[in-house]
């Protein structure tokens, strides 16, 4: 598949593409020169960013309001994907977190944030995948983390949605090359965007040196897409983490799980 839109008209599909990692997506996709199709739920915010991608690179810029942890969210985007204006790269980024352990949470939560880190991702990339092998070409980027790594955080059920995300990718990934189409995980560390607030999620102790720039994140992840990854870790220093988490004893991850337990809640098991 080729990533270089100024040798055809390419345009990508960017989900969650109104804050954070997949602004950094669109954006950075816009000024390469790629067409975009931004989904998120918030229309208004939608409009804005579609008027200023659309006018600083003058890009055709289509935007879809739906909400992927629906059925009738992820119904609307996969009829985008299956439709006659090909979709080349699929970035299945929107994600969410949950601020309550496990046992302080309930079914509905629980649905709600599998629905839209697992269920969606699944739903969407089965969608873009069928007519990228058909054409073959193409190419889906799934958001993940390293927190799929491990359970890193008591209670946290994001991991586990995740651990899921990369372990699918990767071997989604592998059966889909031979048609030419890639599919990789992003994993990225802790990253400043609006996801922790939205979450409710006090990261006030978290070192500055650990937090990542989205832009960066992008940067690496689409070097990653070129060189043909099946997973993208960016920064050195998660790529030590994630080798950490890999090897390192159990007893010393569960020491440094205890030390992320305050971030959810302290009464959790
Ligand atoms: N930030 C981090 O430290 C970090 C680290 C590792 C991995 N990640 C992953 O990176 C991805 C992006 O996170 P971010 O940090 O950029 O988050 P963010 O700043 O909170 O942005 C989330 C985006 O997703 C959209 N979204 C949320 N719920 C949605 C839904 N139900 N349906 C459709 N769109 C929805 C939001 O727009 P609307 O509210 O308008 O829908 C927004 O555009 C997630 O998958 C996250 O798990 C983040």
């Amino acid at each position: 598949m080729t990533l270089d839109p100024t040798t055809a008209e390419r345009r990508a599909l960017v989900t969650g593409a109104t804050a954070g990692i997949g602004a950094a997506f669109a954006r950075r996709l816009a000024a390469d020169g790629w067409h975009l199709v931004l989904v998120a739920r918030d229309a208004a915010r939608l409009s804005e960013m579609a008027t200023e991608l659309g006018s600083r690179h003058g890009r055709a810029v289509e935007i879809l309001s739906a909400d992927l942890s629906t059925d009738d969210g992820c119904a609307t985007v996969e009829q985008r994907l299956a439709s006659d204006s090909p979709v080349h790269l699929l970035v299945n980024n929107a994600g969410i977190s949950l601020n309550k352990p496990f046992l302080r949470s309930t079914a509905e939560d629980e649905a709600r944030l599998l629905r839209l880190n697992v269920h969606a991702v699944m739903r969407l990339t089965l969608a873009a995948l069928r007519p990228m092998t058909e054409r073959r070409d193409g190419a889906v980027i799934n958001v993940s983390s390293v927190a799929g790594f491990g359970a890193v955080m008591p209670g946290s059920t994001y991991s586990a949605s995740k651990a899921w995300v990369t372990n699918f990718s990767d071997s989604v990934g592998q059966s889909a090359r031979p048609f030419g189409v890639r599919v990789m995980a992003l994993c990225p560390g802790y990253t400043r965007t609006e996801f922790h607030e939205r979450a409710g999620i006090n990261m006030s102790k978290t070192p500055e040196w650990l937090w990542l720039r989205a832009e960066d994140v992008v940067d690496d992840a689409l070097r990653d897409l070129r060189k043909g990854k099946l997973v993208s870790i960016p920064a050195w220093k998660y790529k030590v983490a994630v080798a950490g988490l890999r090897h390192a004893p159990i007893r010393l991850l569960q020491a440094v799980a205890r030390d992320t337990r305050s971030r959810i809640g302290r009464d959790e098991r």
